[in-house]
């Protein structure tokens, strides 16, 4: 944080980016991602898995899927990241900006000399050109620039592993080893959109203007996003809060029917669904439950339930998927510690009272943590009001998976966070099934909860 030895240290870091840079860009062989039977001869199933899941996994990590022609073509967010100074416009997006917005640092990805000047408190995180310095290391988790021979950003473009990793701060708050899976809830993607100094394009799509589409992502906040917006235009719900609802983890997913808050679909679904329609990759999407012009307004005025049909050659998603599918499967839910993320003898008083008195293992059922089979609920089931279910085609709530919970506790709980803490979200069923529990039993519940 001292600011004497900048020049050294810029120095230092764009001497480090070129031999770093090449490491995470490994090359992906994707295209045979949908395997022939042939193959099966080549390689046992364990290595054929294991390949699939190296592939999934930088996938996850680092494929934009071209999705930078939008928000650096289209957006032009690098240039509010570059900042004026350095070519791009306003103040630029300083390290100690991008860190308060909840973006994460790969320590891994960085040269032992910038780690150990990290650590030494003397790397300027006020400084914009630092956060280039961290991009050309392809060490901001979710997040590739693209830079061109002189050495200034061209754009930028986002990975999954923007809202669904997080790391583990092993060297400062913000920066340590990546956590594939674990929501993001730090980031402020509505304050990272929000910088983007061309947003017409989006509110043209919603039609409403900049400083209104501004009010709507600003009103996100931290841990949070609001994927049905450019389906259906609802910025707000009708008490007047957020339409976005909380980031999800990532992992715990394999067996679990259907996906999403609000079911949307497979995991295979919904990530075409998120590299197309969100993250604006370049790929096919397809489901025509989007034509419906009373649900989806602006979905149905687009065309979003059947994206052009380009060659299969410029299509960088599909081909993705399988492997894609394969990591996210691959990827646990993680385990609690007893004694330090809960109190074993508490939650076991829990575990009797989840699957008896509590009747959570009624829908939750272990150890899937949702209904084997047709996972979703009513509103009324589980006495909550319908106006995020009714932006989804089935009009209903998915049982949420609930291993590693406790990774997850910032923000609350439920699909828009309505419940600060897991004690609130044993009230409200308390309350739901008029179970008659005791304080004591609450408690004792809520470990249990802690240890999955
Ligand atoms: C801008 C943040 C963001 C990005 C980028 C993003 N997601 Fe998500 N993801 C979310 C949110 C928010 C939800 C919940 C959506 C809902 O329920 O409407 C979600 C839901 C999911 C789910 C469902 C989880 C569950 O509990 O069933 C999966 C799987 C998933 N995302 C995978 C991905 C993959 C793979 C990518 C990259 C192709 C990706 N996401 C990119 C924010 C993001
Ligand atoms: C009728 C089926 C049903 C029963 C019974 C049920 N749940 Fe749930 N549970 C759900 C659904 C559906 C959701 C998702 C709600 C949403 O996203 O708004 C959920 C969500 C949760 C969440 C939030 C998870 C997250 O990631 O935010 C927790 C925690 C939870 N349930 C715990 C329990 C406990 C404890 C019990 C027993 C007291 C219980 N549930 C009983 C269906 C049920």
């Amino acid at each position: 944080m001292s600011k004497r030895p900048m020049a050294l240290t810029l120095g230092a870091i764009a001497l480090g980016c070129c031999i770093v840079a090449i490491q995470p860009g490994r090359a992906v062989h994707a295209d045979d991602d949908f395997d022939r039977d042939s193959h099966q001869g080549a390689a046992s199933p364990a290595k054929h898995a294991e390949r699939m899941i190296a592939e999934g996994r930088q996938t996850f990590r680092f494929d934009t899927f071209g999705d930078e022609d939008f928000w650096g073509g289209t957006l032009e967010l690098h240039k509010a990241v570059e900042g004026a100074k350095l070519g791009g416009v306003g103040p630029g997006l300083s390290p100690l900006a991008a860190l308060t917005a909840g973006l994460k640092v790969d320590v891994d990805a960085l040269p032992r000399g910038v780690r150990e000047q990290i650590e030494a408190g003397q790397v300027n995180l006020n400084d914009p050109a630092v956060t280039l310095a961290l991009l050309r290391f392809r060490s901001v988790v979710g997040l590739t620039g693209f830079f061109n021979e002189s050495g200034g950003l061209r754009s930028i473009g986002i990975q999954c592993a923007l809202c669904h990793s997080t790391v583990d701060n092993s060297l400062a708050p913000g920066i340590g080893r990546r956590l594939d899976g674990w929501a993001n809830r730090d980031l402020n993607v509505g304050a990272v959109v929000a910088l983007a100094p061309n947003l017409k394009p989006v509110a043209n799509l919603l039609h409403v203007d900049v400083p209104t589409l501004k009010k709507v992502v600003l009103a996100w906040g931290p841990g949070k996003f609001d994927a049905e917006v450019f389906l259906d235009g609802k910025g707000f719900r009708p008490d007047g809060k957020s339409a976005a609802t909380l980031i999800p983890p990532a992992f715990g997913l394999a067996g679990v029917n259907l996906h999403t808050w609000t079911g949307w679909g497979s995991i295979p679904y919904w990530n075409a669904f998120v590299a197309n329609l969100e993250m604006h990759g370049k790929g096919r999407f397809f489901d025509p439950r989007l034509n419906n012009r009373d649900q989806f307004p602006i979905a149905a005025e687009n065309g979003l339930g059947d994206l052009p049909h380009i060659s299969p050659d410029e299509d960088r998603i599909t081909k993705k998927l399988p492997a894609l599918h394969l990591y996210q499967l691959s990827l646990k839910a993680p385990k609690p510690k007893a004694g330090k993320d809960f109190d074993a003898e508490a939650a076991e008083r829990g575990d009797a009272l989840f699957s008896g008195k509590a009747k959570c293992n009624n829908c939750h059922v272990e150890p899937a943590w949702t209904e084997p089979g047709w996972n979703m609920h009513t509103p009324q089931d589980v006495c909550v009001d319908s106006f995020q279910a009714d932006r989804a085609p089935d009009h209903q709530y998915r049982t949420a998976p609930l291993g590693g919970l406790f990774t997850h506790q910032k923000g609350g709980f439920y699909h828009d966070g309505r419940f600060p803490t897991l004690g609130d979200v044993v009230n409200h069923y308390d309350s739901c099934f008029s179970l008659g529990l005791t304080p004591y039993e609450k408690s004792d519940l809520v470990q249990y909860l802690l240890s999955l």
